[in-house]
This record gives C-alpha cells, sequence and structure tokens, in this order.
C-alpha cells in the first residue's frame, strides 16, 4: 500500500469506530428512558470516593487554592505517584524528571499518542480494545496495526501474532493490562517477550495499568517498564478513577524516561496547562491513605465475576475468564443474532443495558461486553433477565 491506501485504509477503519462509539451512546440515551433499567455498561465504579481523598480536596479548596499549578503536577503528588509505582509496580522513576499528572486516563492516552507517534506512525493494537486509544489515534493521525486475540485464549495476547503484524510503519505497541473490555491481563512470560519484540524492532511501548489493582485468582500483574531494558521504552499510564472509584476527578499520571516526558510534559503544557489543585490533593490523599477500600473492591468483583460466569453457563455461553478488571467479554456468536441486534434485545425486552461488541471495533461482532460494577442483587436480576431474553430470541430461531 501507498501512503495515500495506507491514509484511507486508516480513515476508513476510524470511521467505522466512530459509528461504534456512536452506538454506544445512544445505548446510553436509551437506556435513560427506564425507570428499572439494570446497569451492565458502563465502565465506571459504583463504589464511593475514599472520605478522606474528598476531605482533602476541601481543606485544598479552603487553604491551597493560590498554589501555582504547573503543567506536570504538584511535586507532592509526583513524589507519592513515583513511590506508588515503585512499591506497586516496580518501577523507578524520578518525581523531578520522570511524572507527569494528567486530566485522567483519556488526557494521558493522547499526550502519549502524541509524544510517540508522528502522522503515519503505527501503532500495534491488541483487538478488541478500550474505544480512547482508537478515537486518539485518528487525531494523531496515527495508523492502527490490530493484533487479534480470542476468547477461546482468554483474549491471551500472542507474541508471535504481535510480531506478524509488524511493518515498517510500526513505531509503537500498546500493552493493556488487565485489558478492557477484554479483561485480560498479560503473564509475565508474555510481557518478558513483547519487550523482546520491542527490543528487536526498537518500538515504543505503551503501557496502561489503570486496572493493575483488580487482578483475580493468581493472575501476576507484570509491566514493561520495571523489566531489564523496558524503562527507556516505555510511557506507563495510571489514574485514580478505577483503584479509588474517582473517575468523576480526572486525575491520572504517566512515568516514562526523562527524554520522552520532556516532550510529555511540552504537550501537557499546549494541551491544558496545569489540573486543578483541589483535586490533586485529593488523589494525593487517596495515594498516601489507606489502601484498604481498593482491596474490599477486588473482592466484591471477584464475587461479582462468579455470578456472571455461572449464569453465562447457565446460559451456554462462551466467554474468555475475566483475569483482572472489572469486565466480562462474552461470546454471543451462537445465539443466532447479531451483537448490536441483541444488545438492544436486551435493553428493550429486558431493560438490560450492555454493550455491543461492535462498538469496540469490526472485529469483535461476536461480542457482549458486560460491566460487573453493580450490586450483586442487580447483577442477580439482570443476567436472569437476560436468560429470559436469550430463551426468547432461541425460540423463535
Ligand atoms: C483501559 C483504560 N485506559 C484508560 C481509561 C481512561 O480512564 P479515565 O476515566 O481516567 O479517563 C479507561 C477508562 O475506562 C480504560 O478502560
Amino acid at each position: 500500500m501507498n501512503t495515500m491506501q495506507t491514509r484511507q485504509a486508516a480513515d476508513a477503519a476510524f470511521e467505522q469506530q466512530e459509528a461504534g462509539s456512536a452506538l454506544m451512546y445512544q445505548l446510553f440515551d436509551e437506556a435513560g428512558q427506564y425507570d428499572d433499567i439494570v446497569p451492565l455498561g458502563r465502565g465506571d465504579p459504583d463504589f464511593d470516593t475514599p472520605a478522606h481523598a474528598i476531605e482533602a480536596a476541601r481543606q485544598a479548596m479552603l487553604h491551597h487554592v493560590d498554589e501555582p499549578s504547573p503543567p506536570e503536577g504538584i511535586l507532592a503528588l509526583r513524589q507519592a505517584i513515583a513511590r506508588r509505582v515503585k512499591a506497586h509496580n516496580g518501577i523507578d522513576v524520578d518525581p523531578a524528571t520522570e511524572v507527569c499528572v494528567t486530566n485522567g486516563g483519556v488526557e494521558a492516552i493522547r499526550l502519549m499518542h502524541l509524544t510517540a507517534l508522528n502522522e503515519g506512525d503505527g501503532l500495534l493494537f491488541p483487538e478488541p480494545n478500550y474505544n480512547s486509544y482508537r478515537d486518539s489515534l485518528r487525531f494523531a493521525r496515527g495508523v492502527l496495526q490490530p493484533v487479534l486475540t480470542e476468547s477461546k485464549d482468554d483474549f491471551r495476547i500472542r507474541p508471535e501474532r504481535v510480531e506478524a503484524a509488524i511493518t515498517e510503519r510500526t513505531r509503537a505497541m500498546l500493552l493493556i493490562s488487565p485489558g478492557n473490555p477484554n479483561a485480560n491481563v498479560i503473564s509475565p512470560e508474555d510481557m518478558q517477550a513483547m519487550l523482546d519484540i520491542a527490543i528487536r524492532y526498537d518500538l515504543l511501548i505503551l503501557a496502561d495499568d489503570i486496572y493493575d489493582t483488580f487482578i483475580f485468582d493468581d493472575f501476576i500483574h507484570a509491566t514493561p517498564a520495571a523489566l531489564p531494558g523496558g524503562k527507556e521504552r516505555t510511557l506507563t499510564l495510571n489514574a485514580v478513577s478505577k483503584a479509588y472509584a474517582m473517575t468523576g476527578w480526572r486525575v491520572g499520571w504517566v512515568v516514562g524516561p526523562a527524554d520522552l516526558m520532556a516532550r510529555f510534559k511540552e504537550l501537557k503544557k499546549a494541551l491544558s496547562g496545569g489540573s486543578s489543585i483541589a483535586k490533586q490533593h485529593a488523589a494525593l490523599a487517596a495515594l498516601t491513605g489507606p489502601q484498604d477500600a481498593s482491596h474490599m473492591m477486588t473482592d466484591v468483583l471477584v464475587r461479582r465475576r462468579q455470578l456472571v460466569l455461572d449464569a453465562l453457563d447457565e446460559m451456554g455461553l462462551p466467554y474468555g475468564i475475566p483475569q483482572g478488571g472489572q469486565f466480562l467479554f462474552a461470546d454471543v456468536s451462537g445465539t443466532g443474532v447479531k451483537d448490536v441486534d441483541l444488545a438492544f434485545k436486551l435493553l428493550h425486552d429486558g431493560h438490560v443495558l450492555t454493550i455491543p461488541g461492535s462498538c469496540f471495533g469490526a472485529p469483535n461482532e461476536n461480542y457482549i461486553r458486560i460491566a460487573f460494577l453493580t450490586t450483586e442483587e442487580n447483577l442477580r436480576e439482570g443476567m436472569n433477565r437476560f436468560k429470559d431474553v436469550l430463551d426468547q430470541v432461541r425460540s423463535t430461531g
């Protein structure tokens, strides 16, 4: 393909995705008409922000709002982030030069793309994947290079498939672990293999650790920047959104080597400047205060996951076992109805909100995403209604 053809193919892929995002918002809108909706769609935690984080924001509003807000974030928060990534992920960073605070994970994604990619550069992109990566890549005018993963493999990202997708355009690989919507945790062996590939082909790695507090069973979270030779080519994203149920506070961060982070900070300055002082103090309190709420959330998610798995087993729907995170991607290809039609039937006939796989890009039309971010009672009710709708679909075959 010449450059023009590559661009046209990329634009077509992105247009398809734009339709996916629009469809998701249509489902959210239509769900609003039902008082008894069971929400298995949105990915926002249903837990409460820790009280000490809220109090820290209140105190900051009273006493600190006149402080300067540097684009890279206040030093105390950058230091807390450096301690967190060292203790939790094994990544060594200097808070002065290798940490930048962002307005949530989404701004971090945008800035990672602009830092790592020039127009026409390829990003290896495991499918299925979180929409904001596509949305952002489109505006960075990057080229999406898909790497297919499948439910029968628990959505394992196979290193040999990653290597096979590399072309002379490839500049970076994206690794999200645990994943959204696939809930796969990349094993330490596979992570090492990905890093070896990145070194061999001189690629950057964009690592997204946003679900790293929610790891189930005996799975192990490994992050590439903690491996020998990993840090100098890796930008690692995280946020308080999931681990502390603080989606609406909009605080995230990226850590990476000083040379890449210098460019990242320049871009942050140009895009949005410093973030609100009050919310940075809230994030600081969340990171430095008691961590028991995060542990409690993991236990709750494990129980909810089991409830959904049992219901899907009863319905005879295959899935990749969620190894971490907050979602399950169920294979609905055997139901005889397309994912989008099934999602609308679930919504209109069962008042259950789910997300069709197509919203995450064309290769995912065999799936439906179920978020377990509601109470066990709601989940049980939702899965019962799911079963009723499916029985009806199957009987009218
Ligand atoms: C994998 C992944 N990365 C980043 C984000 C963005 O997080 P935030 O809500 O902090 O913008 C999300 C949100 O759902 C996500 O699933």
